[in-house]
C-alpha cells in the first residue's frame, strides 16, 4: 500500500525555491520515525533538495535520468504502481508536488502535518483531494516558533 507523508500550509503550499517551506523540528522527527526502515519514493527535484540519501530507508527516485546515488530509480511509474499497490508493505511517498499528484489516486493513507501558516512565495502545492472520502485521525497538535500545526492521518474509506 502507498502512504503519502507531507507538511502543508493553509493554501496547500509545500515548497519554494527548490526547498521546503516549513521547517518544524517535531515534523521532521515524525517524518523520520514514520518512514524509518521503509521504502521512500520521491521525485528527482526532491532528491536533489536533500543533502544525501536518507539513512535506514530505501531511497527510490522517480526520474527518466540514470542518476547515481539513490538505491533505485523508477523510470516507469505506471508499472511500479501496478506492481506495488496491492502489497501489505507500507511504501511512503515523500514528495514533491508532481509525485504526490501522480500517487494520490492509489494512496491509502495520508500523513499530513497541517501547518497554520502561509507563504506567498510558494511555487509547489499539495494536490486538492476530497476529504469526505477519508477518515481523519488526529495524531498530535503542537506549536513551534509561533507556528501551530496538527499532524493528522487521513485513511481512505
Ligand atoms: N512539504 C513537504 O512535505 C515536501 C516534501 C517533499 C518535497 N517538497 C518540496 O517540493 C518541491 C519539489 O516538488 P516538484 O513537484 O517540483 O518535484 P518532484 O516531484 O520532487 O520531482 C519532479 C521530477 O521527478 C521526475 N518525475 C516526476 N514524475 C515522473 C514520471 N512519471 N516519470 C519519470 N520521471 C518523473 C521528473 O524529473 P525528470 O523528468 O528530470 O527525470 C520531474 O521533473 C521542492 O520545493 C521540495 O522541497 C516538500
Amino acid at each position: 500500500m502507498f502512504s503519502i507523508i507531507s507538511a502543508i500550509g493553509k493554501n496547500n503550499e509545500i515548497g519554494k525555491k527548490g526547498g521546503l517551506i516549513f521547517k518544524i523540528k517535531d515534523d521532521m522527527k515524525f517524518f523520520r520515525e514514520t518512514t524509518l526502515d521503509h521504502k521512500i519514493i520521491m521525485g528527482q527535484n526532491t532528491w536533489f533538495s536533500l543533502p544525501g540519501k536518507l539513512k535506514n530507508r530505501e531511497n527510490i527516485v522517480v526520474s527518466l535520468e540514470n542518476l547515481s546515488g539513490p538505491d533505485r530509480i523508477i523510470n516507469n511509474l505506471d508499472d511500479f504502481i501496478k506492481e506495488n499497490q496491492g502489497t501489505d508493505e507500507e511504501i511512503f511517498i515523500i514528495g514533491g508536488g508532481s509525485i504526490y499528484k501522480q500517487f494520490l489516486p492509489y494512496t491509502t493513507n495520508l500523513y499530513l502535518t497541517e501547518v497554520d501558516g502561509t507563504d506567498n512565495e510558494a511555487t509547489v502545492f499539495f494536490p486538492e483531494f476530497d476529504k469526505t472520502n477519508y477518515t481523519k485521525t488526529l495524531i498530535k497538535k503542537g506549536s513551534e516558533n509561533g507556528l501551530d500545526y496538527s499532524i493528522v492521518k487521513y485513511t481512505k474509506k
